[in-house]
């Protein structure tokens, strides 16, 4: 199964790549996640896309590209992978395709979670992530059972630098104007499928596998 999650800030790709991992079995790669763990341990790519990812920017394409092109690569994507976050441009949707074509490979389905802006802001605003695992959790919709602990692995949390008010209302003007333009690339290929992501995460998990399968 090769997917693609498509969908603004706080839509809820990160919450809904852990069941999709887990019943096909695929690799989760998360650009954000790549680039999070990059700045941890303080390398030169992790620095750079530090100076957008504050700013509520995207990470230059010539950055992101060759990362997701030698990820696709390793040996556990063979049967199959989940992108979170990328592509992120057309520039992200061509540079991916082509390599797909080099490999000899398809996308199942491009998964477009669509929700409304206050409720993305609310989330965003509310969410808790691990520091030791990166697991999410939301102090108003989704809370930990012990107050900034971690229920799977007892880890502090923490609030993303990105996820202050006004970062989060400019990551969303960029996601309007770069990354909304796929949703007709990907419409055009006939791989698209809009889902509704202001439901109840179970359902939402649920309603992806139906349209998966
Ligand atoms: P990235 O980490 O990918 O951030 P993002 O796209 O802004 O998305 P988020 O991770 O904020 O939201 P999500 O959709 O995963 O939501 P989540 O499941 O956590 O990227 C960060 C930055 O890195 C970018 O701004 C950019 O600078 C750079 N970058 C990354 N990829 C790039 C690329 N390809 N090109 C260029 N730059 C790139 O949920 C959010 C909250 O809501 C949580 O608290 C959760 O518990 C809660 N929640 C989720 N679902 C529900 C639900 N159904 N009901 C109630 N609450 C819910
Ligand atoms: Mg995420
Ligand atoms: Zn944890």
């Amino acid at each position: 199964m090769r997917i693609v999650l498509l969908g603004p800030p706080g839509a809820g790709k990160g919450t809904q790549a852990v069941g999709l991992v887990e019943k096909y079995n695929i690799p989760h790669i998360s650009t954000g996640d790549i680039f999070r763990k990059n700045l941890k341990e303080k390398t030169e790519l992790g620095l750079k896309a530090k100076e957008y990812m504050d700013k509520g920017l995207l990470v230059p394409d010539d950055l992101v590209v060759h990362i997701v092109k030698d990820r696709l690569l390793e040996e556990d994507c063979k049967n199959g992978f989940l992108l979170d976050g990328f592509p992120r441009t057309v520039g992200q949707a061509k540079a991916l395709d082509l390599e797909m074509n080099k490999l000899n490979i398809v996308l199942n389905g491009v998964i477009n979670l669509e929700i409304e802006d206050e409720i993305l802001i609310e989330r965003l605003t509310n969410r808790l992530v691990c520091r030791k695992c990166g697991a999410t959790y939301n102090a108003k919709f989704n809370k930990p059972k012990l107050e900034n602990v971690c229920d799977v692995c007892g880890g502090k949390l923490y609030t993303r630098d990105d996820d202050k008010v006004d970062t989060v209302k400019n990551r969303l003007k960029v996601y309007k104007s770069q990354t909304l333009p796929l949703i007709e690339y990907y419409e055009e290929k006939g791989i698209l499928a809009t889902v509704n992501s202001g439901l109840d995460s179970k359902k939402v998990l649920a309603e992806i596998c139906k349209i998966l399968e």
